[in-house]
């Protein structure tokens, strides 16, 4: 069977108390909106509609980033969980399949819950998702009775004996796309918040005869994120189960507490990271690689047997080859530093190339911007860079050339060629005591003086 997944997110997230729409907000450095539609990839869904209200364009984007097959329902006013559901009816036209619903603010659901939902499906019309919860507050409460789930009754609408309920709902539904949009618009919103609830369709479904249960799942998968205070803890919840995966596929960590991930971080096995390492989105780190404490990664590839670190910024673009050495306080931005190249303190690459086996000395900078554009650094293989030398790009280093200390390079440099650009010494003899005698009896007058 085919299924559909419809999203919602149109809600306002006022709690969020913030200009961005909710589902934009990011865990792990992405989308709140992007983790449930990778929850929700497991089913290989053939069709996927997000239903946004709030910031629809900027939803809209986020979506298209992800899955440029999603489609967009907006749904104008917010009049219920119902309505909204309702709004993507246009989306799953000649669809005849399963709609899954849900929620773009639930971003932990793991695949076999999915999966059960869908399975739970077979035997029956109408499958809602479950759990028990530690504190029910708020939640709506499932009316079971045996298997069968008679209807979902929602808090504010509830008495106090159904209060006591802890079984609640989820949100999440899976359907046929024909019975979903049937029961929906038999729903009317005569409640205690006069909205279109979806969780009516239980009790209608039931009505008519149809068989409708509940599958459960644990409270952490459909944990929802509503405030700043819940999106920490869904970030915290979200690192806690990356790094023990990182743990489980043999990476090491020596502080697992300390080490940030994004959501896309790919470490291969016998990697070390030491404590306090910070991934930003998009980083590939190879096997056997080490990652020094306090570094910064975004954006990047680090190869087999690299060093990076400590205090290590890799920016977007940073291709570092096997074996290369990234040191301290090194900033490396859309460069490649090729195989075995060293740039071990201090220095800036950006807009380059190092070529293999070179050595960058304490200190380098390429000049990259010059107010207006960006200009790029070629340094060949084998070239041995003095410590402090200026590289004004754009410029081209050939194969085994050397630079001076202190050199400010803004010619390019023939290989095998040494570029020495600085002052000549003059060392004056005595000078030095002069100058200090000198400079002690000016602050002796001026001590004085005062
Ligand atoms: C809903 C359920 C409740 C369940 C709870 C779980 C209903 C009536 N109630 O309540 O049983 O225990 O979720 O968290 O469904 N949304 C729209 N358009 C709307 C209204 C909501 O897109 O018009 C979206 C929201 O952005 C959100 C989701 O639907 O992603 C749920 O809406 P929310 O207002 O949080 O519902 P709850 O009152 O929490
Ligand atoms: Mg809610």
């Amino acid at each position: 069977m085919s299924t559909a997944l419809v999203i919602l997110a149109a809600g306002k997230g006022t709690r969020m108390n913030s200009d961005i729409p909710k589902v934009l907000h990011p865990i792990a450095q992405a989308p709140m909106l992007v983790h449930a539609m990778r929850a929700g990839a497991v089913l290989s869904p053939e069709r996927t509609v997000i239903v946004t209200g709030h910031g629809s364009e900027a939803v809209a984007k986020a979506a298209a980033d992800e899955d440029e097959t999603a489609q967009i329902a907006i749904q104008e006013e917010q009049l219920g969980t119902a309505h909204a559901v309702g709004q993507a009816r246009d989306a799953l036209d000649g669809f005849s399949g399963d709609v899954v619903v849900l929620y773009g603010d639930t971003p932990f659901l793991q695949p076999d819950t999915l999966e059960r939902m869908i399975a739970a499906r077979a035997e029956n019309d109408l499958v809602i998702l479950g759990f028990e919860a530690a504190d029910p507050a708020r939640y709506g409460r499932l009316m079971m009775d045996g298997e069968t789930l008679e209807r979902i009754v929602e808090f504010k609408d509830a008495s106090d004996e159904e209060r006591a309920i802890t079984f609640c709902n989820s949100g999440l539904l899976a359907c046929n796309a024909q019975t979903l949009f049937m029961l929906i618009d038999a729903v009317g919103n005569n409640n205690a918040s006069r909205e279109y609830y979806l969780t009516d369709v239980v009790e209608i479904a039931r009505n008519r005869g149809l068989q409708v249960t509940a599958v459960a799942c644990d409270e952490e998968q459909t944990l929802g994120v509503n405030s700043r205070a819940d999106l920490a803890v869904a970030d915290a919840v979200f690192q806690a189960r990356a790094r023990t995966e990182l743990l489980e596929l043999g990476v090491t960590l020596m502080a697992p507490e300390t080490v940030y991930l994004a959501a896309d971080t790919i470490i291969g096995r016998d990697t070390v990271i030491e404590p306090n390492v910070v991934f930003g989105a998009g980083v590939t780190v190879e096997s056997g690689a080490t990652i020094r404490a306090f570094s910064h990664l975004e954006g990047c590839h680090v190869s087999r047997g690299a060093v990076v670190g400590p205090y290590a910024r890799l920016r977007p673009g940073a291709e570092l080859a096997e074996n290369t050495r990234v040191g301290n306080f090194v900033e490396i931005k859309n460069a490649e530093i090729a195989e075995g190249a060293k740039v071990n303190h201090l220095s800036y690459i950006g807009d380059a190339s190092v070529g293999a086996a070179s050595n960058i000395g304490a200190g380098t900078i390429t000049c990259n911007y010059d107010g207006v554009m960006k200009h790029r650094t070629t340094i060949g293989e084998n070239v041995f860079v003095g410590s402090n030398t200026m590289l004004v790009a754009p410029i081209t280093l050939g194969d085994g050339a050397m630079t001076a200390t202190g050199t400010v390079v803004t010619r390019d440099v023939e290989p095998d060629a040494l570029a020495v650009a600085r002052a000549k010494q003059d060392n004056k003899l005595g000078y030095a005591r002069k100058l200090f005698d000198m400079l002690k009896a000016k602050k002796a007058r001026r001590d004085k003086g005062a």
